[in-house]
C-alpha cells in the first residue's frame, strides 16, 4: 500500500475523476470517504464521465445505489452511497458483488459499515474545504502500476 496527497480545486476535479476513470477496470472497487460535501460524488462524476457518461450523475444520496451500464457507460458501474445504511445487512440486499464480475463500484460513505469488505479497493480520502481539498490516496499493490496521480 502506498499513500499518494494530492491538492485540488474545483477545476482540477474533472481531470483527476478522468485520470482514474481512464484506468478503472472491471473488478474495481474505489472508496470515496470525506466529511458530508467534501467532493466525493464530484469525483465520482468525473470517472462516470471518463467512462462514456454524457449527462449528469445525480448523487445516489437518496437512491442509496446508482445504477449505470452499456450503451450509457462502457462497463457496468455502481455508484454507491452508503450514508443511509443501518444496518450491513441491508448491503446484501443491494448485489454490490455482482458488478464486480464485469464491472465496478465507486462508493460514498465507506466508513459507514466500518472496516468491513473491500479488501484490495483503492481508498480515496477527501479533506479541507473552501476553494482547495486534499485528496488522500490509499493505493493497493494492484492500483500502483496504473496509478495516474
Ligand atoms: N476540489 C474541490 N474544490 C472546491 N470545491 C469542490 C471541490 N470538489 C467538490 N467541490 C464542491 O463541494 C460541494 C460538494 O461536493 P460533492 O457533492 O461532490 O460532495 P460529497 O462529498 O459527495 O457530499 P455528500 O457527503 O453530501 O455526498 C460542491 O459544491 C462541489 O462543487
Ligand atoms: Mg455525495
Amino acid at each position: 500500500m502506498t499513500q499518494f496527497v494530492v491538492h485540488y480545486g474545483l477545476a482540477d476535479a474533472a481531470r483527476i475523476g478522468a485520470a482514474l476513470g481512464a484506468v478503472l477496470g472491471a473488478g474495481d472497487v474505489i472508496l470515496l470517504s470525506g466529511d458530508l460535501g467534501a467532493g466525493k460524488t464530484t469525483l465520482a462524476r468525473g470517472i462516470l464521465q471518463a467512462r462514456g457518461l454524457a449527462g449528469e450523475a445525480p448523487s445516489p444520496t437518496f437512491a442509496i445505489i446508482q445504477p449505470y451500464a452499456p450503451p450509457e457507460v462502457d462497463m457496468p458501474i455502481g455508484h454507491v452511497d452508503l450514508y443511509r445504511i443501518e444496518d450491513a445487512r441491508e448491503l446484501v440486499e443491494l448485489g454490490l458483488d455482482d458488478y464486480l464480475y464485469d464491472g465496478a463500484l465507486l462508493i460514498e460513505w465507506p466508513e459507514r459499515l466500518g472496516d468491513q469488505g473491500w479488501p484490495g479497493a483503492l481508498g480515496l480520502h477527501i479533506s479541507g474545504e473552501g476553494d482547495q481539498r486534499i485528496l488522500t490516496a490509499d493505493v493497493p499493490m494492484h492500483w500502483e502500476k496504473r496509478w495516474p496521480l
